[in-house]
């Protein structure tokens, strides 16, 4: 038997790549490869790249320039681009980095098989269509392999909703949702691979359509025996119909936690975004939401320095901030992405771009030091994932996704432990057993 080949895949960007990442490594298993943690002995190196910054869409070029070294090493190693800037720059990356053997946009994925004879004779590889047939139909897992209790799986990609900065709607296409039994069927064998908590992907998860709409698939991932968790992300504030809104009150598997980016305060920069929602619309949206399920923690995603945005606009979004109080908020300095409408418009200074993130990240940081302290003392359940870097300490998650340090660790990966919280940092807790 020869031995197999090693492939290493570095994963920029969203959850979905996260994903992708499992399902690309798992196609080239049947080409005979294994997956290494270090690229130095890898006879395949794939970057799955994220595009929806500009510093995100540099950092490849920058890795591969490191990479390429590799080569003289080895000369059989073989390097790929994946994802969203392979979509977005094709055969731009061979030109720019030679050292690229293989292009693979993210609805191309079931091919890389194929690619892969072909780089191996010394052609180059470049597919970055988007073909009719299913990508994850093709993708046949390996034999039950084991998993680790919390588990990604995507129900719906690509977007049309076309926000003005956003890439996302060319990078990954139109909005496809898989079937509802597809979606069932492979919930089903990753619990009997010991995952016990499924997180749904989708660009806009909740637009979700596969026979179902997202709450209906819900309640029926919910009858699945041995799958105790379930979440989604990310949501558009448009799509939370009611339906969904009450399965957050009546479906004990769904965790109370939701990610709902509004991007801004300001009803002029979100028109000028084409988000077509407004601040007072998605602050309703989250009193109905509290009104389903009341201790949930929100999660959302807001740019800055949008072109055009104001002192006052600025600060519309530091007041919707201060009224929804996020347990988790993350925040971004606009970046131009070629192609995109807003990517013509004049910019806002970026000393005073910086200056607004710096404002937002502190009083998010506030707020999520406040839930974090007002979990101490309380009890949670935690889904433990892995042992910590302290003897006898276990870490996992809580229902609300926070972070939970177990010091006296008497559970084991994959159980669901009660826990009383004990202290509390920024972006962790700390817990004792009941
Ligand atoms: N589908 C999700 C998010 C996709 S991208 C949604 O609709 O909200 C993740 C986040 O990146 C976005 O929510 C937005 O806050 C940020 N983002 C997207 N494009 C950006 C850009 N050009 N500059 C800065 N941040 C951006
Ligand atoms: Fe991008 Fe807007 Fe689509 Fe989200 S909803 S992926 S921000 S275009
Ligand atoms: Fe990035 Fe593509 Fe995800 S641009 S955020 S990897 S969908």
């Amino acid at each position: 038997m020869t031995a197999p080949k090693k492939l290493f895949i570095k994963t920029y960007g969203c959850q979905m790549n996260v994903y992708d990442s499992e399902r690309m490594a798992e196609a080239l298993g049947g080409q005979g490869y294994v997956e290494t943690t270090t690229p130095d002995d890898a006879d395949m190196i794939l970057l799955n790249t994220c595009h929806i910054r500009e510093k995100a869409a540099e950092k490849v070029y920058s890795e591969l320039g490191r990479l390429k070294p590799l080569k003289e090493v080895n000369p059989d190693l073989k390097i790929g681009v994946a994802g969203c800037v392979a979509q977005a720059e094709g055969e731009e990356i061979m030109r720019r980095q030679p050292a690229v053997d293989l292009v693979v946009g993210p609805q191309a994925y079931h091919r890389l098989p194929e690619m892969e004879t072909r780089v191996r004779s010394g052609k180059p590889a470049l597919d970055t269509d988007f073909p009719e047939e299913d990508k994850f139909d093709h993708l046949k897992s390996r034999p039950k392999a084991k998993r680790a209790p919390a588990a990604f799986l995507t129900v719906q990609e690509g977007c049309d909703k076309f926000c003005a900065f956003c890439v996302v709607p060319y990078t990954r296409g139109a909005e496809v949702s898989r079937p509802a039994e597809k979606v069932l069927a492979e919930a089903r064998d990753l619990v009997e691979r010991g995952v016990r908590e499924v997180t749904l992907l989708g660009q806009n998860v909740n637009a979700y359509h596969g026979g179902m709409s997202l709450a209906e698939l819900i309640r029926a991932l919910a009858t699945v025996d041995g799958l105790e968790r379930i979440r989604y992300t990310t949501s558009h504030p448009n799509d939370m119909d009611d339906d969904l809104i009450a399965a957050h009150g009546e479906v004990d598997k769904l965790m109370p936690y939701l990610h709902l980016p509004v991007q801004s305060g300001s009803d002029r920069i979100l028109k000028r975004m084409n988000r077509s929602h407004t601040a007072e619309s998605y602050l309703r949206l989250i009193e109905r939401i509290r009104a389903a399920r009341p201790d949930i923690v929100m999660s959302g995603d807001f740019i800055v320095g949008f072109p055009e945005e104001t002192d006052a606009d600025f600060e519309a979004t530091m007041e919707l901030v201060r009224q929804v109080k996020y347990g988790y908020a993350y925040s971004f300095k606009y970046s131009a992405r070629p192609g995109t409408p807003a990517a013509e418009r004049p910019e806002v200074a970026p000393a005073v771009a910086d200056d607004r993130l710096r404002q937002l990240q502190a009083l998010i940081t506030t707020h999520q030091r406040q839930i974090q302290n007002s979990m101490v003392g309380r009890d949670v359940s935690v889904l433990v994932e892995k042992p910590g870097r302290k003897e006898g300490q276990m870490l996992g998650k809580s229902e609300y996704l926070h972070a939970v340090h177990i010091d006296d660790a008497k559970a084991q990966v994959g159980e669901i432990a009660r826990v009383r919280i004990v202290d509390a940092k920024t972006n962790s807790l700390t817990a004792r057993h009941l």
